[in-house]
């Protein structure tokens, strides 16, 4: 079953968490301050791009702490009574995890104010000249927010955060022991070599390399093999058109469209993206911050600029410039 082994994909406590080297200490350390006071946890943000094992860093704080942890979504709160719900089935010490949190409704966002800040609400009952406000005390709780995209929070709810974490693009050594971990839950054996290029080829993102590492074990299964070998994992990567630094179609399109159409640059981000028929905020999280880190391109005032590295990987001569 597809959700039965996510789950199992996802490590339940910080030992079993690969990576976030900073993030784990860190979170180490206010976990136990917080259980030595027996207080709830200071409300704690995580941002990065999609991924990276946000809502997995979530869960995991919440059973180190040994609480219970309710989730929920931005988009999945319409009214801001939906949210008091919420509130106050919290028991004290639990966790009310909120992902993509930069898009909750305003009027909901404010309910959290005073939530986090005093662990109280103040709703509004009946109509017309008999409404009144009533005061709602909550149990001290934490709220753990997961957004691709810090920048977009309001600085009020910001600033309510005590312990704010970014998550990083994961390097070839841990993504190869991830790998390696989900192929034993999986239940198959890979070589070394082939994990460390499929870890090569993943984008420094978990989520990639577990969605990679299924379909390349399909190619093995298919070839009668017991452990994945290295060639079935480039021959499964090539069919995929996962290239040799694991950029795929879309990357390769936003690096050919830069610079068969743009001279190589500089381009707008709302330009790309309708040329490549993707949103912008797709573009904006997922593919350019990748593309940055590997130094395909630069940003400029002016816009993104394809460096040299991009021409190469595309076999494009640089006098076109
Ligand atoms: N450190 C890790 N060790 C092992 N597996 C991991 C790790 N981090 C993430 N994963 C795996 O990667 C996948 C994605 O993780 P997760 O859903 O937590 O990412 P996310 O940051 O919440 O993404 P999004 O922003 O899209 O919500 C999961 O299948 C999880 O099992
Ligand atoms: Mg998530």
């Amino acid at each position: 079953m597809e959700q039965a082994t996510e789950l199992s994909l996802r490590p339940s406590n910080l030992s079993q968490y690969i990576g976030q080297e900073k993030v784990k200490s860190e979170m180490a350390i206010y976990i136990k301050a917080a259980k030595q006071r027996d207080e709830s946890l200071d409300h704690v943000l995580l941002y990065g791009p999609p991924g990276l094992g946000k809502t997995t860093m979530a869960f995991v704080i919440a059973n180190e702490l040994g609480v219970t942890l309710k989730s929920t979504s931005g988009p999945a709160i319409d009214k801001a009574g939906d949210l008091v719900a919420l509130l106050s089935e919290l028991k004290p010490g639990d966790v009310l995890f909120i992902d993509e949190i930069h898009r909750l409704a305003k009027t909901v966002e404010e309910i959290l104010y005073s939530a986090m800040e005093d662990f109280y609400v103040d709703i509004m009952v009946g109509e017309g000249s008999a409404a009144h406000a009533v005061h709602v005390p909550l149990s001290p709780f934490t709220l753990i927010g997961a957004t691709t995209r810090a920048g977009q929070l309001s600085a009020p709810l910001r600033d309510r955060f005590g312990i704010v974490e970014h998550m990083q693009y994961y390097s070839e050594d841990e993504l190869q022991q991830i790998i390696e971990r989900s192929s034993r839950v999986l239940e198959t054996g890979i070589n070394i070599e082939a994990a460390h290029e499929l870890a090569r080829r993943s984008r420094g993102t978990p989520r990639v390399a577990n969605r990679l590492l299924k379909r390349i074990r399909d190619f093995a299964e298919v070839n009668g093999e017991t452990s994945i070998s290295l060639l079935t994992t480039k021959h499964a990567l090539a069919k995929l058109e996962v290239d040799d630094e694991g950029l795929d179609q879309i990357d390769r399109k936003i690096l050919k469209i830069m610079i068969n159409c743009y001279h190589g640059g500089p381009v707008g981000i709302k330009t790309l993206a309708a040329n490549i028929g993707e949103d912008v905020e797709t573009i904006s999280e997922v593919y350019e911050p990748y593309l940055l880190q590997k130094g395909f391109i630069s940003r400029t005032p002016r816009g993104r600029v394809a460096n040299a590295k991009a021409y190469v990987q595309l076999g494009i001569s640089l006098d076109t410039r």
